[in-house]
């Protein structure tokens, strides 16, 4: 298994370009699968995630090609309705085939994913709207059957907000019978880059971006060239590892008004922000303030930057609580930041966290992949050499990481195991 060593202490300097975002491009790769001709997609990021999503459309019978960051993909072929079991542990996100299955074939057979590190992660609501449109549904043999003669539209109200349930339901209406409307609906922007994409196929979508989206079914959809979205998660990681090391940073490529929380609150450490629509410089001493967090769903603060601005904390000025809303199991990255040197105590949904004047390397593991990157970041100012273990986790979202950190003036390199 691949390794990453760190050197820390150097501060990172220069630009670096952000990738296309891994959570935008997931759906919509698998909202080919609603149109039976040639669908290119532009700034795919090279991630693991997107080669499982790749191989799971082809088991279904989709022909694909990955050239450069350009994705094709033409489900006219489209045979089979089965998403095995080796696919979908390999990637959560895969139950995203479920909508267009269903909205195509009228019938899915999905292995159940099962929690994850970060929680037990269940698909009730994905299969409880569908359930509302008119779907049968089974669980056996540890995987979820469903089938239905005609989806129909209808009003669906999600207990919790949740964004691949969100595209899910949105997806499987676009070619049902009627009218659905979505309330409760994920805000996220991958929400509106999904939107966009099937308004451009020809869907009936409105409402995308607040809480109650509604969709008219239509009778056919068609194929679509488009491009996707920067990664705000990648963008904010970048930024929060610039206020950590110290030094002078512009992000670019990026989608300022997707990080409206994350900026704010790097702001508060006492970083020095430079804000332009497509790009951010970061200026930073080093040594900032202690700040509180809570995730929440967007626009609050990400769930998925709770980790990285975790690492910051661990060497701010005073005390931080950390509150994680989303995820009941998302502070994996403690006991390994605490190996480190960082002072934290966790109770129940909140960590606190006591800045500590520095970090000490040591050798880390993680078993997600935001917690790999709190690490990595962690290992950018410790003393001494960070070796971060299992960097397949990275691997699932962040493109090419260490060599945009060493281009940065990071001691970072990998080491293949
Ligand atoms: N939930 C339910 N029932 C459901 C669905 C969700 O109770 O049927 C709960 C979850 O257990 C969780 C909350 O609702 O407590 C929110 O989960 P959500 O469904 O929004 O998560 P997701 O759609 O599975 C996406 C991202 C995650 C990100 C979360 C929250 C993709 C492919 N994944 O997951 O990204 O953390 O939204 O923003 O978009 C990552 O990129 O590292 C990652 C984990």
């Amino acid at each position: 298994m691949d390794k990453l060593v760190i050197e820390g202490g150097r501060p990172l300097n220069g630009e670096v370009a952000i990738s296309g975002a891994k959570n935008a491009a997931l759906p919509i790769l698998f909202s080919a699968l609603l149109t039976d001709g040639p669908c290119v997609y532009h700034n795919i990021p090279y991630l693991r995630d997107i080669l499982s999503t790749i191989e799971l459309l082809e088991t279904l019978g989709a022909r694909c090609t990955f050239e450069g960051r350009t994705v094709t993909i033409d489900a006219g072929g489209m045979c089979c309705h089965e998403a095995p079991y080796d696919l979908v542990r390999k990637m959560r996100a895969s139950i995203l085939v479920l909508g267009p299955l269903m909205a195509r074939l009228k019938q899915a057979r999905v292995s159940l994913p099962g929690g994850c590190a970060i929680g037990a992660r269940p698909i009730n609501l994905h299969l409880r709207g569908l359930e509302r449109m008119g779907a049968r549904i089974e669980l056996s043999h540890g995987y979820v059957e469903t089938s239905v003669d005609k989806l129909r539209g209808n009003a669906i109200y999600f207990d919790v907000v949740t964004v691949t349930g969100t595209e899910n339901l949105m997806m499987a209406a676009t070619l049902a019978e009627g009218t659905t409307i979505l309330r409760n609906a994920a805000r996220e922007p991958e929400i509106i880059a999904l939107a966009d994409v099937l308004r451009r196929m020809g869907a009936r979508i409105s409402g995308d971006g607040s809480e109650e989206i509604t969709i008219e079914g239509v009778d056919r959809l068609t194929p679509v060239e488009t491009t996707i979205i920067p990664d705000r998660i990648e963008a904010g990681t970048f930024v929060a590892a610039a206020a950590l090391t110290g030094g002078d940073v512009t992000v670019t490529h990026c989608d300022t008004r997707h990080l409206g929380a994350i900026l704010h609150k790097i702001r508060l450490t006492g970083a020095v922000l430079d804000i332009l629509p497509d790009q951010v410089r970061v200026r930073s001493e080093g040594r900032i303030t202690s700040v509180d967090i809570k995730t929440q769903p967007y626009p609050g603060f990400p769930t998925d930057m709770q980790a990285q601005f975790m690492a910051l904390m661990t060497v701010g000025r005073g005390l931080s609580m950390v509150s994680e809303t989303i995820f009941e199991n998302r502070f994996i990255h403690v006991s390994e930041l605490q190996r480190m040197g960082a002072d934290i105590t966790v109770s129940g949904d909140t960590a606190l966290v006591k800045g500590v004047p520095h970090l000490s390397a040591a050798p880390v593991m993680a078993s997600d992949l935001r917690a790999s990157a709190s690490l990595v970041m962690a290992g950018l100012v410790a003393r001494g050499q960070t070796v971060v273990n299992r960097v397949y986790h990275l691997d699932r979202g962040y493109e090419a990481m260490e060599e945009k950190f060493k281009r940065l003036g990071a001691a970072i390199w990998r080491e293949k195991g």
